[in-house]
């Protein structure tokens, strides 16, 4: 929900009354937009804003906050706006799609702004620099300017605990090898502090993805110039942070997503999970054989059909879930057909081996799976999406 604009305070209303022209005219004349994400702050928001108000020009800057909390924040904020002389915008959303990604890319497309300064509500970003991440692009010609810890004088300072200090470097570590080109000038990709130059960005490109929103912006944005402001990293002024195991699962999909594309991703996870199918596949294999006392050939047609169900499982939830077709019974059919169909290479194959060749079932077992796996591989690669010449 934004702010109608008889709910803003007194110096915001006054511009907003002036009609489309005079709007026209405040668009141009802002200097900064600073853009909040929240998620459950209502402790900081007084706090932020006091501290807000004391580092900014009043006259030049809007605050935009992009709210997904289940507390009262946004009431919380909307009360502080009243008395607040920056004119600030509440914009809660009920569903908050993108997570903080998805929120931050909202404020993005609200802010009216010459520069929008991404901030994170909790204090552990300054206020205080704000002014000097816009005097730097000014300064230096940039289109973004990113708040880093860990260049000359930045530090990680509120970053408590060695396991996180852990994660984040080794999450670092593992974005700058992985984007080195676009991130040459940039030391610290997973800042959610930096100020980008509204002219230059393109918000209509960014998919978001979870928390990292400058790794989005810089790898899709591809903004010209970027320079750094090292800061200090604080301690959480008040509640706790959302950042969660499923986050870093959702920041590595983001990162393979960005770096090879979203289908060819899907195509890894789907490698992952036919060789994951191994396990089980081998394991029934075994069991069948060595103490159930079953004959090696329906042995390992049980054990395949019990792999091909690991596999629906996991591509039906964990890869597809969001694409499901029909129903369950009807997908699992057709994945079940395309899953077994190779038995009609691999049994007669299997016999050859263990019969002909003297090959332990096992290991045989693995071969067949082996050569299955690479003739489909082919099959799909050469034939079914083969390259056309200047296609
Ligand atoms: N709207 C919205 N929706 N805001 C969110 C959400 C969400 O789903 N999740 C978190 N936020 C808000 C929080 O309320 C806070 O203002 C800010 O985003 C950062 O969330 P924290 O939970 O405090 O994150 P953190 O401290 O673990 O991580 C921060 O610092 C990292 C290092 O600089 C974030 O800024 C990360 O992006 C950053 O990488
Ligand atoms: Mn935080």
């Amino acid at each position: 929900m934004t702010l109608t604009a008889d709910e803003r305070p007194e110096s915001d209303r006054r511009t907003m009354l002036t009609g489309a022209i005079g709007e026209l005219q405040v668009a141009t004349a802002l200097r900064q937009t600073i853009v909040i994400p929240t998620f459950n702050e209502r402790d900081n928001i007084e706090t932020l804003l006091r501290r807000l108000v004391s580092a900014l020009p009043e006259s030049d800057t809007e605050i935009v906050f992009v709210d997904d909390s289940t507390d009262d924040t946004p009431d919380v904020i909307r009360r502080a706006a009243l008395t607040c002389p920056i004119p600030i915008t509440v914009h809660h959303r009920e569903r908050g799609t993108g997570g903080l990604g998805g929120a931050v890319v909202e404020g993005m497309r609200l802010a009216r702004g010459a520069w929008i300064v991404v901030l994170d509500a909790d204090l552990q970003h300054p206020p205080e620099i704000v002014p000097d991440l816009i005097a730097a692009g000014l300064r230096d010609g940039a289109d973004l300017v990113v708040g880093t810890r860990y260049t000359g004088g930045g530090s990680t300072g509120g970053l408590t605990g060695g396991y996180r200090r852990l994660v984040s470097g080794g999450a670092t570590l593992a974005t700058k090898v992985i984007f080195r080109n676009s991130l040459l000038q940039v030391s610290d990709p997973m800042s959610g502090l930096f100020a980008v130059r509204a002219s230059s960005l393109e918000a209509e490109q960014l998919r978001p993805l979870g928390y990292k929103v400058l790794l989005e912006l810089v790898v899709r944005n591809r903004p010209g110039r970027i320079v750094e402001v090292p800061y200090t990293f604080q301690q959480r002024h008040a509640g706790e942070s959302k950042s969660t195991l499923a986050e870093g699962v959702r920041f590595l999909k983001h990162l393979a997503i960005l770096r090879v594309g979203a289908e060819r991703t899907r195509m890894l996870a789907f490698a992952l999970i036919g060789v994951s199918g191994l396990v089980p596949n081998q394991l029934t294999l075994w069991f069948l054989t060595h103490v159930a006392g079953v004959h090696y050939l329906p042995a390992a047609v049980v054990a395949n059909l019990i792999a091909v169900g690991w596999n629906f499982a996991l591509t039906d939830t964990l890869l597809y879930r969001a694409r499901r077709h029909g129903s369950l019974a009807g997908r699992m059919t057709r994945f079940f057909v395309m899953g077994n169909a190779d038995l009609l290479l691999r049994i007669p194959l299997l016999a050859l081996l263990v019969d002909g060749a003297h090959v332990g079932v096992l290991a045989a077992n693995l071969i067949t799976l082996l050569i299955s796996f690479t003739a489909r591989f082919l099959l799909l690669d050469r034939v079914l999406y083969r390259t056309r010449p200047n296609a």
